[in-house]
């Protein structure tokens, strides 16, 4: 299975890939995760990415597009990944389309209004990825990640200013990655404002009848 999770910024692409990487058994790749990673182990690609990602800019194409080419021809892939972040301009789509046939692009729709508050109350651990919320995924113990015991940190880029950016960017840019996979028949759109696991059902279901 060869998904691309779609959806404006916070709507929940990373917490739904995650559920899907265990419920496929597949590996999770998140540009985003990349990018963060790098940036904590201070290499060159971080440095560059985080003037982009502090802005609430995309990080250009020619920094991502074998970054994640790169990623997939590893053996982990060979049965397939849900793709978080990436494709993200037309041009990324592209570069995609030209390597491999993706089975679905999942739009996680939410709309512009509830962002912001959801960014507001989002915790992430820096260590493993797995992303929290003050209200509607709380950790067992405050501040500590369920999964990895790590100490869970507020993004910079989650600032409310930021966010705003991130909201134009996206409509911008990605946007019409949504038209760009409806035409190809590839398009599945769930509600993403339902709760977590009722959007996870709903993407399984959606691409169980695709199949
Ligand atoms: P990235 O890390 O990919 O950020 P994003 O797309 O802006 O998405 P987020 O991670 O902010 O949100 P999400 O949709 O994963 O939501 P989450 O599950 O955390 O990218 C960061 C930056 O890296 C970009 O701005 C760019 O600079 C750069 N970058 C990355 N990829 C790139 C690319 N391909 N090209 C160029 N640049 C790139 O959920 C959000 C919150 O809501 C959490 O607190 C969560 O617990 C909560 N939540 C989730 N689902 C629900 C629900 N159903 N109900 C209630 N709360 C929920």
């Amino acid at each position: 299975m060869k998904l691309i999770l779609l959806g404006a910024p916070g709507a929940g692409k990373g917490t739904q890939a995650t559920r899907l990487a265990e419920h496929y058994q597949i590996p999770h790749i998140s540009t985003g995760d990349i990018f963060r990673a790098n940036l904590k182990a201070q290499t060159e690609l971080g440095m560059k990415a985080k003037t982009y990602m502090d802005a609430g800019l995309l990080v250009p194409d020619e920094l991502t597009v074998d970054l994640v080419m790169d990623r997939i021809s590893q053996e982990d892939c060979a049965n397939g990944y849900i793709l978080d972040g990436f494709p993200r301009t037309l041009a990324q789509a592209a570069a995609l389309d030209a390597k491999v046939q993706i089975d679905a692009a999942v739009d996680v729709e939410v709309p512009d209004e509830n962002i912001v508050s959801r960014m507001a109350g989002r915790r992430v651990c820096p260590a493993c990825g797995e992303p929290y919320h003050t209200e509607w995924k709380v950790p067992k113990k405050e501040g500590i990640c369920d999964r990895c015991g790590a100490e869970l940190i507020i993004r910079k880029d989650d600032e409310p200013e930021t966010v705003l950016k991130r909201l134009v960017v996206y409509h911008d840019q990605t946007q019409p990655l949504i038209d760009h996979y409806g035409s190809m028949d590839r398009l599945v759109t769930v509600d993403g404002t339902l709760s977590v696991e009722e959007v996870t059902e709903a993407i399984v279901s959606a691409l169980e009848a695709r199949a």
